[in-house]
């Protein structure tokens, strides 16, 4: 067992400890300013890592002692066994924060840290790559205590290896999920188990990805420059308790708009297979297909599907887009055009901050709790409705 941290975008620690709880039950976590601390095998953590869709990184603890010198921080360091944890090619990379300690100069702390974990290796002949995948190590001095962790993820776990980088302040996976998770949690307080999915302005449908949680096409750490006795570690799962059985997926038919050609394109490629799916070029045409489903007698299945509408539209505020939402008139008046368009039941939407506030809601929607976060450096509310006429009772 050891004890893992999740770290959270400020703000969405409470999302994290959700999901930490899903995915490990029994690992008493606590979320704390930053992040989640839980208990957890590098077995199970290495077999759900990839599942774990809100948190930024995870770190595994190695150590925790006080440090007030060099000699003893090269000491203890040089201890800890590292041969055992370190992939024979990896390359090891130190990061250091340090506060109200004597060992203040970062550059020495990671020199030293550096040198020892080196010390305690077999000579490698120049085996080590510079593998984008490095071992990460983390040392945090706090009052002359020094917290040395191993980062378990490799890249940032918003890399989930499957998009390409859209437009230049794209929405992080990890931000998208933590909207997805709000999400689901709106749509299972009903009674309906069958929905239609509106992205009207989907990029890559980044939501959707998220919602449909595939399994990320990419390397961790764990287990691949960071070891650990797998075969033991794995046979303590059997003891743990089942998790994660697969529900069925509420939402019956899916629809996505974009008006940009080439991530239409994408769009096309990844729904290839998708037979519940309709892709317009812009959201206005999107809103006439689905006017002209409601109005048609012989719509069948699809009219009668409430629908929950995902949006991330262009925020205009470094790039000029005659579609941008810059300001909160302008947000009011994107809200009314959701209304008018999708009659939607579930409604979540991602507006940058503006100075006035927050923009008042079509009559009849009801506000839920926002998630507010940063992207790039911009402030950022993800805002979630009902609208009660519509939902499914
Ligand atoms: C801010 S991006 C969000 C994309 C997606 N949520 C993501 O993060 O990948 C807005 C997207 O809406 C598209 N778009 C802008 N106006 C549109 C319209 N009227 N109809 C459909 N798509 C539109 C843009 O091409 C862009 O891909």
């Amino acid at each position: 067992m050891v004890t893992a941290f999740a770290i959270a975008n400020p703000g969405l620690e409470d999302l994290v400890e959700h999901e930490v709880v899903n995915l490990w039950p029994a690992s008493q976590p606590q979320a704390e300013r930053g992040g989640v601390t839980f208990q957890v095998t590098l077995g199970d953590l290495h077999r759900r890592l990839p599942e774990l869709r809100v948190a930024t990184r995870v770190l595994i603890r190695v150590a925790e002692f006080v440090a007030k010198d060099f000699p003893k921080l090269h000491k203890r360091t040089l201890a800890l066994g590292w041969r055992h944890w370190l992939a024979k090619d990896a390359e090891v990379k130190v990061k250091v924060a340090s506060q109200a300690s004597r060992l203040k100069i970062k550059r020495r702390v990671e020199e030293v840290v550096a040198e020892a974990i080196e010390e305690s290796r077999p000579p490698t002949r120049g085996l080590k790559t510079s593998s984008s995948l490095a071992a990460q190590i983390y040392v945090r001095l706090d009052q002359d205590r020094a917290m040395i962790s191993v980062d378990a993820s490799g890249e940032l776990m918003h890399k989930r290896g499957d998009r390409e980088e859209v437009g230049r302040a794209p929405l992080r996976e990890t931000w998208a999920a933590a909207v997805v998770q709000r999400l689901r949690a709106l749509l299972d307080r009903t009674a309906e188990s069958s929905w239609m999915w509106i992205e009207p302005m989907a990029g890559t449908a980044v939501f959707a990805r998220e919602w449909r949680a595939e399994r990320p096409q990419r390397d961790w750490a764990l287990g691949r420059m960071i070891l650990f006795r797998q075969q033991a570690e794995l046979a303590s799962e059997s003891d743990q308790t089942a998790h994660g059985t697969l529900s069925v997926d509420p939402i019956a038919h899916w629809c996505f708009a974009e008006s940009n050609p080439a991530r239409r394109q994408g769009l096309k490629v990844w729904l290839a297979e998708e037979e519940s799916a309709t892709l317009a070029e812009s959201s206005r045409q999107l809103g006439e297909i689905l006017i002209g489903v409601l109005a048609s007698s012989s719509s069948g299945i699809q009219a009668a599907l409430p629908r929950v509408v995902v949006v991330n539209p262009p925020w205009g505020v470094r790039l000029k887009s005659p579609e941008a939402v810059p300001t909160r008139a302008k947000q009011a008046e994107f809200l009314e055009d959701l209304e008018k368009n999708f009659g939607p039941a579930i409604v979540a939407v991602v507006f940058p901050r503006t100075r006035e506030g927050l923009a008042g809601a079509p009559a009849g929607w009801r506000e839920m709790k926002p998630l507010q976060f940063k992207v790039g450096g911009l402030p950022v509310v993800a805002r979630f409705f009902e609208v009660r006429a519509r939902l499914p009772r």
